[in-house]
């Protein structure tokens, strides 16, 4: 299917691995100029960026000036249409919610919420003048799945939905479409990797990681982790003109974890 996105631009968050990565590459691979941002960044970003298909700002996404630095140096290499809000982190409270402090919260929230915030405010005047643009906020299943586990990123990934849904109504009859992605467990760095959320909570609660792993798609229909792939897949369809008439939804990619209609 020729998704029509050959000669646009777009600011991706996070796109130096998991998630993010893919959909640069996917969106790369058709045709699409990529702006990554993200702190560090790394060998496949780097191909890219080798291939003439993306360049890489490296930019902290959780501070207040970060994410509006990161949208006004793309306007200024020219038009942007397309905005993808993937940047993210979760640490599991494992010590309970009474533990969690208010740097903690503000982290979370100037990370989930704020910076998506502050790319979409920041964007916002150049897409509405071209009455053109799609805006995609990577949310999660914790944003209708609370979890006391992630308290912090569940309300913050809620109130991304509730934002996403609200400007959607705002700026779809000015031609700019806003819709969240809610993955379940996705096999990235975030879960599975050094510092993820499976050896945190083996380091911390006992056992092997292993077993998280298990435990997290248990409740899965298809009894498996999401790859990044296909969350890029449906990312990408909801970035192109094959979805023109999608906006203010949630998609949710979760192999059928949340077992609600
Ligand atoms: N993996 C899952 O199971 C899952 C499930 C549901 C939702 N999600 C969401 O999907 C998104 C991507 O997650 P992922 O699984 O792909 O995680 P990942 O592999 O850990 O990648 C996270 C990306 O975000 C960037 N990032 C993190 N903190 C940042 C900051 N302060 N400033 C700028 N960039 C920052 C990272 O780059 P640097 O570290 O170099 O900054 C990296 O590029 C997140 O929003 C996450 O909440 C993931």
């Amino acid at each position: 299917m020729d998704l029509g996105l050959a000669g646009k631009r777009a600011i991706i968050t996070g796109a130096s691995k998991g998630i993010g990565l893919a959909v640069a590459r996917t969106l790369a691979a058709e045709g699409v100029y990529v702006i990554g941002g993200s702190r560090d960044t790394s060998d496949e970003l780097k191909e890219l960026v080798a291939a003439g298909q993306a360049v890489e700002v490296l930019v902290d996404l959780s501070s207040e000036t970060g994410p509006g630095q990161l949208v006004a140096g793309a306007l200024n290499e020219g038009p942007v249409e397309v905005l993808i809000n993937n940047a993210g982190a979760v640490t599991p409270r494992t010590n309970g919610f009474v533990s969690v402090a208010d740097e903690q919260w503000s982290y979370t929230l100037n990370l989930t919420l704020m910076a998506a915030v502050r790319t979409a405010r920041a964007v916002l005047p150049h897409m509405l003048e071209g009455r053109r643009g799609v805006i995609i906020n990577t949310a999660s299943v914790n944003a209708s799945l609370p979890d006391p586990l992630v308290v912090d990123y569940s309300a913050a990934k809620a109130a991304l939905v509730n934002f996403s849904k609200a400007l959607s109504k705002e700026v779809g009859p000015h031609g700019v479409r806003v819709n969240t992605v809610s993955p379940g467990p996705v096999a990235t760095d975030l879960w599975l990797g050094h510092d993820g959320v499976a050896s945190t909570l083996a380091s911390t609660l006992g056992g092997d990681p292993g077993k998280y792993e298990e435990t997290a798609v248990q409740d899965t229909a298809t009894h498996r982790f999401t790859t990044p792939q296909e969350v890029a897949d449906l990312i990408a369809f909801l970035a192109s003109d094959r979805a023109a008439n999608i906006t203010g939804a949630d998609y949710v990619i979760d192999g059928g974890l949340i077992q609600t209609l």
